[in-house]
């Protein structure tokens, strides 16, 4: 079997395509890049170690697209994958972010169908409504948001199911996201080839370089690596926000089975994430990363939110539990522990990348 993974040279792209090439002989992986996230042209060594072969491309080209060879699914994890890209203050402009994405995507959408591959589709938590977590109940625990009260729907204790609103506000990521989705669904139902689509909270972990845009954990790793001290931003300074987490490498795990049962009689749209037991305020992730890197001192605080920022989000992942006997192999701890360890032993090629 044959597969493309788009935006390979990221932080997620790299590391499920060496899962993929390492799982057996029969799987061929190769990838395309257009090396746009700085430092990404580091990641070729690593993919040339494990046998993905590389090649330079821009996914809003056709013509890049055309030029690759055939493959039996292709994994799209090429993206802008910030938030706050396309608001005005990311010096990247709205029309480049949809480019990016959903003109990444529509390009996929038709390599697939000429090529007859199928799709893995790795959307996001952002596709839900951020006016609806907004208004989640939470009460104010020691160090964390606690739900409690009376829950919206697709929302329970083990967090925010596929059934949760899609609304908007969801930002421009969030959106380009969503409507890729529906782009794929479409091309799924008329040219009938398989497709999954995978909306997963935070990723991080080892490898990653942890600019803030990539998810927060690997962020608040490799500032204190590099001894800078993060700030608690928005819901009042506090570090109360709850956010979930799991490797690329557990998620290329799903992504295994998917692409090994393409008739897997599942839902197409998961959710994949750390869930409850996987999830930490920004307060308990400073408590551990001042307990591992040696730190003290009070960490400050911004009171004003960010725009679309949601003080809480924790992934139900109870259907890719379900259909495709998946969940995080992972403890938190170890997780995070391994995250610290790397940003630690990583220093010097991490400063590279932060511009110091
Ligand atoms: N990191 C997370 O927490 C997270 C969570 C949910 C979903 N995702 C999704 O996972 C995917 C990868 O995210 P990541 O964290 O690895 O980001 P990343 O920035 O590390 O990787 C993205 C890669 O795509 C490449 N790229 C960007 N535009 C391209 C283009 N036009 N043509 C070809 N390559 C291009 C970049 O050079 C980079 O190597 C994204 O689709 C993102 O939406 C990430």
């Amino acid at each position: 079997m044959k597969v493309l993974v788009t935006g390979v040279c990221g932080y997620v792209g790299s590391r499920i395509a060496a899962r993929l090439a390492g799982a057996s002989r029969g799987l061929e992986v190769f990838g395309v890049d257009n090396l746009s996230r700085r430092g990404s042209e580091t990641s070729l060594r690593f993919l040339e170690e494990r046998g993905v072969r590389f090649f330079h491309g821009d996914v809003r080209l056709r013509e890049d697209l055309d030029a690759l060879p055939g493959a039996d699914w292709a994994v799209d994890c090429a993206a802008n994958p910030s938030v706050l890209a396309g608001t005005g203050s990311s010096g990247v402009s709205t029309a480049q972010v949809v480019g990016a994405n959903l003109g990444g995507t529509l390009n996929l959408l038709e390599y697939c169908r000429l090529r007859g591959a199928g799709l893995v589709l790795l959307s996001t938590s952002r596709v839900y409504s951020s006016a609806a977590l907004g208004a989640l109940p939470l009460k104010k625990g020691p160090t964390r948001f606690v739900p409690a009260g009376k829950f919206p729907a697709g929302f329970s204790a083990k967090g925010v199911s596929e059934k949760f609103s899609t609304a908007a506000p969801i930002s421009i990521y969030g959106a380009t996201k969503l409507a890729s989705e529906v782009l794929a669904e479409e091309y799924a139902e008329a040219f009938g080839f398989p497709l999954r689509i995978n909306r997963a909270g935070v990723i991080g972990g080892p490898g990653q370089f942890g600019k803030a845009d990539q998810g927060i954990f690997s962020f608040w790793a490799c500032s204190y690596a590099l001894g800078r001290r993060p700030k608690f931003i928005g819901y009042g300074g506090r570090g109360l926000q709850v956010r979930d987490w799991v490797s690329a490498e557990e998620v290329a795990e799903l992504i295994l089975r998917q692409i090994r049962a393409p008739g897997a009689a599942a839902p197409r749209t998961l959710n994949i994430g750390g869930g409850p037991e996987n999830s930490m305020s920004l307060r308990e992730l400073d408590d551990f990363c001042k307990d591992f890197f040696g730190v003290r001192g009070g960490t400050q605080g911004v009171a004003a939110t960010r725009l679309n920022d949601v003080p809480y989000y924790v992934s139900d992942s109870s259907l890719a539990r379900r259909h495709w006997a998946w969940s995080p192999s992972e403890s938190n701890g170890t997780r995070l522990e391994r995250t610290c360890r790397w940003a630690r032993e990583n220093r010097d090629f991490i400063a590279r990348w932060w511009g110091r």
